[in-house]
């Protein structure tokens, strides 16, 4: 794994290097030296004192000049079209001398390939990595022609295909919860556990991307990559050593047992307003939410449903999973609702982190039991946690993969929705602002659990 000598950014006057790369790379600057020269490419009439005042903009809240001061001297901009080969052979003079290179596509990703062969046309796949964004692929077919193109010029050892949610520290952490402690490993298993429920809930609808989000939907835009690599995490088998390529393996172990999902399994939804929104094709049947069993078919899992919901236009924005345990087998105890309620972990993810579980204790003076709340807040305990892209440029820079979304990931998560995209049904209404249509309630065997908001 080669440490890059410079980052070429494709994409640097775009949406995501505005919300989110820019500001990543001004906090490793700030916080971890980051030091390095940064090509910005781009289709744009700015010169490159323009591109340093879009990336103060970009940045936002500035609290250290001379970390911004150091960046915007890093700074360098190669304009031009991607189809243009003189774009690239001024780029090979602007990076000439500066060893591994890095080249980062935040780019629609009809252009993956086209840069990747611009890039090969002028030697740069040379001594070179290749970091693509989501999403990877349409579907299954896609994504295999996309890496296909993409294997002509950089092999699979050079080629890193982003999924955000993996540098999130929040998901680590699940890994960590699970393979750091001994508390929960022996119950983690069908045995113990009734159903496990992942919901990534926005409260905001497409707003400005509905294009994009037309011709995609909930299902191709978060759960086939980032939902799933949740799941993964939560039902793999301990890694048996810690290199990146074993956790890789387990992931694609353990994704290569979930069932492809059944249509009857699913209940997509669309907000009431989707198709006024500017960019999305009159009458279109793209969700903005789904909820749907997935079943892991193997000795830990079968026959336990993991119940995955997301949508835009939610009551909330969080994103939480709760499992729920099987009842004891014996009731000794009338619970306040005259039935005992199952024991949950909760694992919160965002806005904050942390753990809950809701165990039962007495409620004093009855006999009756109530259900309580044991939770920690890492934000609280631990202290503030680093953005998800900070980690992912760390990552592009210095090589390493497990971060990364291997490419048997991608075909596996792929297979795994294939006969749920494109669904002929309509998706059914619902309200903005509420939990998405009637029968998604019924995915999740006893009703979804409320998500606990914040720790407070
Ligand atoms: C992106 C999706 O990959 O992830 C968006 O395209 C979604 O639709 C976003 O809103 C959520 O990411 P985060 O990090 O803001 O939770």
């Amino acid at each position: 794994m080669s440490h890059a000598g410079a980052l070429v950014l494709f994409g640097i006057t775009g949406d995501l290097a505005r919300k989110n790369l820019l500001r990543a790379l001004y906090e490793l600057t700030r916080d971890e030296g980051l030091d390095l020269p940064i090509i910005g490419v781009a289709k744009t009439d700015m010169n490159l004192d323009g591109l340093r005042e879009h990336a103060r903009v970009a940045i936002g809240k500035i609290d250290d000049e001379a970390a911004f001061g150091k960046l915007a001297g890093n700074l360098r901009l190669v304009a031009g079209d991607y189809r243009d080969e003189s774009t690239f052979t001024r780029l090979r003079d602007e990076v000439a001398g500066h060893g591994f290179l890095v080249h980062y596509l935040a780019v629609p990703p009809s252009l993956f390939a086209v840069v990747a062969e611009g890039l090969a046309g002028v030697g740069l796949n040379q001594n070179a990595r290749l970091v693509v964004e989501k999403p990877f692929g349409h579907d299954q077919a896609s994504a295999r022609a996309l890496n296909a193109e993409l294997l002509k010029f950089f092999d699979e050892d050079h080629l890193r295909r982003v999924d955000h949610f993996l540098g999130k520290e929040p998901v680590e952490d699940l890994m960590v919860f699970r393979f750091a402690n001994m508390l929960l490993e022996p119950i983690w298993n069908r045995n113990f556990v009734r159903s496990v429920q992942i919901t990534m809930a926005e409260d905001f609808d497409v707003s400005d991307r509905g294009a994009f989000y037309d011709a995609n939907g909930t299902i191709r835009d978060v759960v086939q990559n980032h939902l799933l690599q949740l799941l993964a995490i939560l039902a793999m088998d301990p890694p048996p050593s810690t290199d990146a390529r074993a956790q890789l393996d387990e992931k694609w172990r353990v994704l290569r047992a979930v069932r492809a999902v059944s249509p009857s399994d699913v209940v997509r939804g669309q907000y009431e307003g989707y198709l006024d929104t500017a960019g999305v094709r009159p009458g279109s049947g793209t969700e903005t939410f789904v909820a749907l069993r997935a079943y892991v078919e193997n000795w830990r899992w079968a026959g336990v449903p993991w119940c995955i919901r997301s949508g835009k236009a939610l009551p909330t924005t969080d994103l939480e999973i709760v499992a729920e345990l099987r009842r004891p087998p014996v009731t000794m105890f009338r619970g306040d609702d005259a039935h005992v309620r199952p024991n949950l972990i909760r694992f919160r993810l965002q806005p904050d982190a942390g753990v809950t579980f809701d165990l039962l204790a007495k409620e004093p003076g009855r006999q009756h039991t109530r259900q309580v709340p044991v939770s920690v807040d890492f934000t609280k305990v631990l202290g503030p946690m680093e953005a998800a892209y900070e980690r992912i440029l760390t990552d592009a820079i210095s090589g390493d993969p497990r971060r990364f979304a291997r490419m048997d990931l991608v075909e596996e998560s792929w297979r795994i929705v294939q006969p749920v995209l494109d669904l002929p049904d309509r998706p059914l209404p619902y309200a903005k602002g509420s939990w998405g249509p009637e029968p998604a309630e019924q995915i999740a065997p006893g009703g979804w659990h409320e998500i606990s908001t914040t720790f407070d």
